[in-house]
C-alpha cells in the first residue's frame, strides 16, 4: 500500500493532477498497485483564504504519513511574492532534505523535437541536480534599497557532504541503469571556490567507478554541446541553478515542458513528483494544458516504490497518445486535458 499525498496547487496545478490522478486509479483497478491517496488544498486559493502556506501540523503530517507526496504547481499572480510557494514548495525540498532532484529528459516522438533531424530518444538524459545548496538557501541580503547606493548579495554555498551525495547518486544510477558516462557540469573557471569543490569531489567518486566514464564539463559550453549533439550525454549531475536551466533546456529539446516530470528525492525516506513546468496562469482554466509531464510523475512514483509494470504501462501509453495523435496544442495536437488523461487511463485500466 503506498500512501500519496496530492497538492494540486495552483492554475494548471489541480487540471494536470486530476488526470495524473485518473492514471493513478486507473493502474489500481488494474490491479497493478494499491495506494490510499489524500488530497490536500494548499496553494493560493488557501493562503489567500486562511492565511496558511504550509502549517507545521500538516509538514508533520506530510512528512511522517505518507510515502510520496505528488505536487501539480504553486505560483498565482494574486500572491505577488509567492510566499505560499516558496513554503511549500521549497519548504518541503529543504525540511524534507529532498536533495536530489531527478529530471530525466528524452525525446519520445521525434517530430516533438525543435531540432531539425532529431531521432526518437535523443536526448535520452538523466540530470541529477543537487536541490538543496547552491544559491536557493535564501542566504545574503541588501544594504540601503531603494537608493543609488543599493547593495545585493547573494551567497551560494557547496558542502562536500552536499556535493558527494549527489555525485555518488549519479554514479550509483549510471552503474545501475548501465549508462555509459556521468558528465558534471559547472563553471570552475570563473567561479573556483563552489565549483573547485565540485571538481574535486567529482574526480573522487569517479575513480569508485571505473566502469563509468567521468567528464566535467564547464556549463556554457556544455549548453552548446547540448543542443548540437544531445546524443553525447547520457547523465548529468550539477549544482541547484545550473541544474534547474540545464533542465529547462533539456526539457525543451525533449518536446516541451509539459512532457517534463522530475522527482525530488531524499532516497528510501522521501518523495516529491512534480512536473518540471509551473502553474502557467496564461492556459489555466482553458483545457489545454499538457497532463503527460504529471502522469509520467506517476509512472516515475510507482517505479520507485518497485512497481515497474505500472511505471512501464504508464509510459508505453503516454508514447501510444503521443504517437497517435491524442495531445495537447503544446505538442501540436487538438486534444484536451482531460481527453489525454481519459485516454491514457482507458489504455493503463485495459492494458
Ligand atoms: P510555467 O512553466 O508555468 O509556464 C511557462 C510556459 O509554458 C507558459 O507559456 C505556459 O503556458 C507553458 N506551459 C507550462 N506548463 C504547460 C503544460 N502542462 N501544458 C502546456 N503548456 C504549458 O512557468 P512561468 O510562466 O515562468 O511561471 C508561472 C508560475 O508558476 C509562476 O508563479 C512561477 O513562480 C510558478 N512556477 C512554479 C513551479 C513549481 O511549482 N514547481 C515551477 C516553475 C514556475
Ligand atoms: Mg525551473
Amino acid at each position: 500500500m503506498i500512501r500519496i499525498a496530492l497538492i494540486p496547487g495552483d492554475g494548471i496545478g489541480p487540471e494536470v493532477v486530476r488526470e495524473g490522478r485518473r492514471v493513478l486509479e486507473a493502474a489500481v483497478s488494474a490491479g497493478l498497485a494499491e495506494v490510499r491517496v489524500e488530497e490536500f488544498p494548499h496553494g493560493a486559493d488557501h493562503f489567500l483564504a486562511t492565511g496558511e502556506t504550509l502549517s507545521e501540523p500538516v509538514f508533520e503530517r506530510l512528512r511522517d504519513e505518507f510515502d510520496a507526496i505528488l505536487l501539480g504547481a504553486v505560483g498565482d499572480p494574486r500572491v505577488p511574492d509567492n510566499r505560499h510557494a516558496r513554503d511549500i514548495l521549497l519548504g518541503l525540498r529543504f525540511r524534507l532534505d529532498l536533495y536530489l532532484n531527478f529530471r530525466p529528459a528524452r525525446l519520445r516522438l521525434a517530430e516533438l523535437s525543435p531540432l531539425k533531424g532529431a531521432a526518437a530518444g535523443t536526448p535520452d538524459i538523466h540530470v541529477f541536480r543537487e536541490n538543496t545548496e547552491g544559491f536557493y538557501t535564501g542566504s545574503g541580503g541588501s544594504l540601503r534599497p531603494g537608493t543609488p547606493q543599493e547593495v545585493a548579495t547573494s551567497e551560494s554555498f557547496a558542502t562536500r557532504f552536499g556535493v558527494e551525495r549527489i555525485v555518488r547518486a549519479a554514479f550509483e544510477h549510471a552503474r545501475e541503469h548501465d549508462r555509459p558516462g556521468v558528465t558534471l557540469a559547472d563553471k570552475a573557471n570563473a567561479v573556483p571556490h563552489v565549483y573547485g569543490l565540485w571538481r574535486r569531489v567529482f574526480a573522487e567518486v569517479g575513480k569508485e567507478y571505473p566502469d563509468v566514464k567521468s567528464e566535467a564539463a564547464y556549463v556554457d559550453a556544455l549548453a552548446m554541446q547540448l543542443v548540437r549533439d544531445p546524443g553525447r550525454f547520457s547523465v548529468i549531475v550539477t549544482e541547484n541553478l545550473l541544474g534547474d536551466i540545464l533542465s529547462d533546456l533539456l526539457a525543451e529539446l525533449a518536446g516541451g515542458v509539459g512532457l517534463a516530470p522530475s522527482a525530488n528525492l531524499n532516497p528510501g525516506r522521501h518523495a516529491l513528483y512534480e512536473p518540471v513546468h509551473g502553474s502557467a496562469p496564461d492556459i489555466a482554466g482553458t483545457g489545454t494544458a499538457n497532463p503527460i509531464a504529471t502522469i509520467l510523475c506517476v509512472g516515475m512514483l510507482f517505479r520507485d516504490a518497485g512497481l515497474a509494470e505500472a511505471a512501464d504501462r504508464i509510459e508505453a501509453a503516454v508514447d501510444e497518445s503521443l504517437g497517435q495523435g491524442i495531445r495537447t496544442p503544446d505538442v501540436r495536437g487538438e486534444s484536451t486535458t482531460e481527453e489525454v488523461g481519459r485516454w491514457i487511463a482507458d489504455r493503463v485500466a485495459a492494458a
